[in-house]
């Protein structure tokens, strides 16, 4: 299973990691009870595991979090299911709601899907705490919902692998089912090599080969073969220590700097005493921050300053570096200022 691919430990911090995860996930892996098969990257992970499904799963509702990344609802509903939301966010914290998720999930009929973002979630880039994540799960399998994570920023978000794969392995370590659609366009600069992989954790060896021949039938009219390359590079680096190690460092590399850009542009608007609270953008984690500005206000940042984001008021802190970050500030001052 992708999420707990690596490599063998080295360091003593390391091989006490590599314990905490192997006894978590070895069972799963061991007992071959997972499927994994190779996918154009996220998107089509996503979609692969929403055609196999439709096609093979009784319940054909699946709940994703409202908002949630554009993409979502489309694929989806492509694939033949029928898309419901569950509450997520809430503009007055700028948090998670996380009674109105409660509350939606536990209406949910039984047997639904969930889609939950493993981490870093787009476009709010709020997470579910460990223990919220713990209430979630058990609310999950108590209800017999079906849980479909979406992790197309594992390393974005803590700057850590382990650390951001905690909530899926949360539910494999369960034993129950789960699906998880794995991107790795962000956290190895594969995104035109369209890589990634759909893993389905069953309940038996025996079911998981079952599942392994249908996805293969789901994807042989689909686009019969996925692309070679981009795998190779992907395999290369899991399978070499070194490599390995390297692309860990540069992760952690990427997800501080983005961490930086936060704390950048918060102090930036504190000193110029922009009105309201900010302390979301150092809170949000990953590549998003969901400011809050609204579409009048995005409208005038860019006609005023040339500044693009999506109208919601998401702005992607990768694309921000120190220059530009006092542009930003002002842009966003004089919105809020403006429409005071
Ligand atoms: C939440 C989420 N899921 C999936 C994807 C799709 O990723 P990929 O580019 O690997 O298809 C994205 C990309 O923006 C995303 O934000």
């Amino acid at each position: 299973m992708i999420p707990c691919g690596g490599t063998l430990p080295r360091t003593s911090t390391q091989r006490r990691r590599f314990v905490h995860w192997a006894a978590l996930c070895f069972p799963a892996i061991q007992e071959n009870r997972i499927t994994t098969i190779q996918c154009l990257s996220g998107t089509g992970s996503l979609r692969v595991g929403g055609e196999f499904l439709a096609k093979h799963y009784h319940q054909h509702i699946i709940y994703i979090p409202k908002p949630t990344w554009g993409n979502h609802p489309k694929v989806f509903t492509s694939a033949g299911l029928s898309v419901e939301y569950y509450r997520y966010y809430d503009p007055a914290s700028r948090g998670l709601d996380f009674q109105g998720l409660l509350e939606d999930l536990g209406a949910a009929p039984s047997g639904a899907i969930v889609l939950l973002h493993a981490c870093a979630h787009n476009p709010t880039g709020v997470d579910p705490t460990t223990e919220q994540w713990e209430h979630i799960r058990q609310l999950i399998r108590s209800k017999q919902l079906l849980p479909f994570f979406d992790s197309a920023y594992q390393g974005f978000a803590s700057g850590s692998l382990d650390a951001d794969a905690h909530p899926v392995r949360m539910f494999v370590a369960d034993g129950g089912e789960c699906l998880i659609a794995q991107s790795y366009a962000k956290n190895l600069g594969l995104y035109g090599e369209r890589v990634g992989a759909l893993s389905i954790v069953c309940k038996s060896a025996d079911v998981a080969s079952k599942v392994e021949s249908q996805v293969k039938l789901v994807v042989r009219p689909m686009y019969s073969n996925p692309p070679i390359h981009g795998a190779s590079i992907v395999a290369t680096i899991l399978k070499n220590s070194e490599m390995y190690n390297e692309w860990t460092i540069e992760l952690k590399g990427m997800a501080d700097r983005i961490i930086s850009m936060r704390h950048q542009l918060y102090d930036a608007l504190q000193a110029r005493g922009t009105p309201g609270d900010w302390s979301h953008i150092i809170k949000q984690i990953g590549m998003f921050t969901f400011t809050g500005l609204n579409t009048e206000q995005v409208a005038f940042m860019t006609k005023e300053y040339h500044i693009y984001m999506t109208s919601d008021g998401r702005i992607s802190m990768a694309g921000l570096s120190s220059k530009t970050v006092p542009h930003l500030a002002d842009a966003i001052h004089a919105a809020v200022t403006r429409a005071a």
